[in-house]
């Protein structure tokens, strides 16, 4: 049964009863169950105060909605397309680090999940799996996110392997110049498991150093600026995203510069603690890019009414951070398959209650 192969490959044990959880919020408690704390830490925590993290959720209560009547919403459609390519709902899994931590099959897993749930996966740069298995995994439903290496030569290395991987989109992270302060992760002693290595880092590079901070600061370029966006743009033919975009400046900036699309983000509060919540910066960001480019968002989104909310202020679609973590811990490929499937759920009814009965009618009249 695939459901005892999911719970057999997971490190920690997973859950038996992937059907007896609810919803997203559901998730984290019962990961930390079964987590090793450092690990959990590690997933959960954000920097400093963790201010931001917490704001990511408080913000889409400070939303409330307001749903039409008398519409026929008998029939839904829920699809849409971001950068051209289908998506079966609106929302991708974001870019996140090393899944081996929590399962065997590691971002195998997820992209199976993100395939078969007609999203697309986008693959972090410090993944456990090479990007090339990734891509077959995932069928052609992948992009990749690039933390540019201080090794330009590496660099263009690993641009011409994605491209040739099948990667369809390039989502340049451009919040990280150096790692956020992770207290939590300081005080649960996270560090990189041992013998630890990113395949998808040249296999001559820097050997992994303790922790986590030490090693990205190591490969990762502090003076990335406007400027190597051109160089960036002649390694590669795919569509650049940049990640991390919290102001409206910036984003007509990206969209001058040439670029397909940005991800509004806070790199899910684990870089500067105090940044303002995704969905108050994205407004003033939809206005700035009208419609020239792709406009995606993350951080907190947890419910199918938060992908409402994020859709009426602007966004073109959203993606989800932890709750693929922990969905993947829990249950491996069904783990992830089920937070898929709850959140598609949820946008369902709250689309039918909000009187929308495509994606395109949900607009800004819709929250306040
Ligand atoms: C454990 C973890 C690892 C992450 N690793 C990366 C990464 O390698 N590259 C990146 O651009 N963002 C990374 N992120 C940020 C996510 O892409 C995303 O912005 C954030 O998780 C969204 O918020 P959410 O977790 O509330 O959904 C990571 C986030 C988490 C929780």
């Amino acid at each position: 049964m695939a459901h005892d192969r999911d719970r057999d490959e997971s490190l920690h044990g997973g859950i038996a009863d992937l059907d007896a959880v609810g919803n997203l919020l559901q998730l984290e408690p019962l990961a930390r169950r079964v987590l090793p704390p450092e690990v959990f830490a590690y997933i959960a925590g954000g920097a400093c105060d963790e201010r931001t993290v917490a704001d990511a959720r408080a913000s889409y209560d400070r939303l409330a909605l307001r749903p039409r009547v008398l519409v026929d919403v008998a029939r839904r459609d829920r699809a849409t397309t971001v950068l051209g390519m289908p998506l079966a709902n609106p929302f991708l899994v974001a870019p996140t680090a090393m899944h081996a931590l929590v399962h065997r099959r590691a971002e195998l897993a997820t992209a199976a999940a993100a395939r078969e749930a007609g999203s697309i996966m986008v693959l972090s740069t410090l993944s456990t799996t090479p990007v090339e298995a990734v891509a077959a995994a995932a069928g052609g439903a992948l992009w990749f996110q690039l933390y540019v290496y201080r090794d330009r030569g590496a660099t263009a290395e690993l641009l011409a392997r994605v491209q040739q991987a099948g990667a369809r989109a390039l989502v340049v992270t451009v919040d990280a110049p150096m790692l956020g302060l992770r207290e939590r992760d300081r005080a649960h002693g996270v560090s990189l498991p041992p013998g630890f290595r990113a395949p998808n880092v040249r296999a001559d590079g820097e050997s992994p150093a303790e922790a986590l901070g030490t090693y990205f600061a190591s490969l990762v370029d502090p003076s990335l600026s406007w400027r190597d966006l051109a160089w960036l743009r002649a390694q590669t033919e795919l569509p650049i995203v940049l990640k991390g975009v919290l102001r409206a400046d910036d984003a007509a900036r990206a969209v001058a510069e040439g670029v397909a699309g940005v991800v509004v983000s806070t790199h899910g509060g684990r870089q500067l603690d105090g940044a303002i919540a995704t969905i108050d910066a994205l407004p003033e960001i939809a206005e700035a890019v009208a419609e020239r480019a792709a406009v995606l968002l993350d951080g907190g989104i947890r419910r199918g009414t938060d992908v409402i909310k994020a859709l009426a202020r602007g966004a073109d679609a959203v993606l989800l951070g932890r709750p693929v973590l922990w969905g993947l811990a829990l249950g491996g490929q069904r783990g992830v398959a089920k937070v898929f499937a709850l959140l598609e759920r949820e946008l369902d009814v709250a689309m039918a209650l909000c009187g929308c009965a495509r994606l395109d009618d949900i607009d800004a009249s819709l929250v306040r």
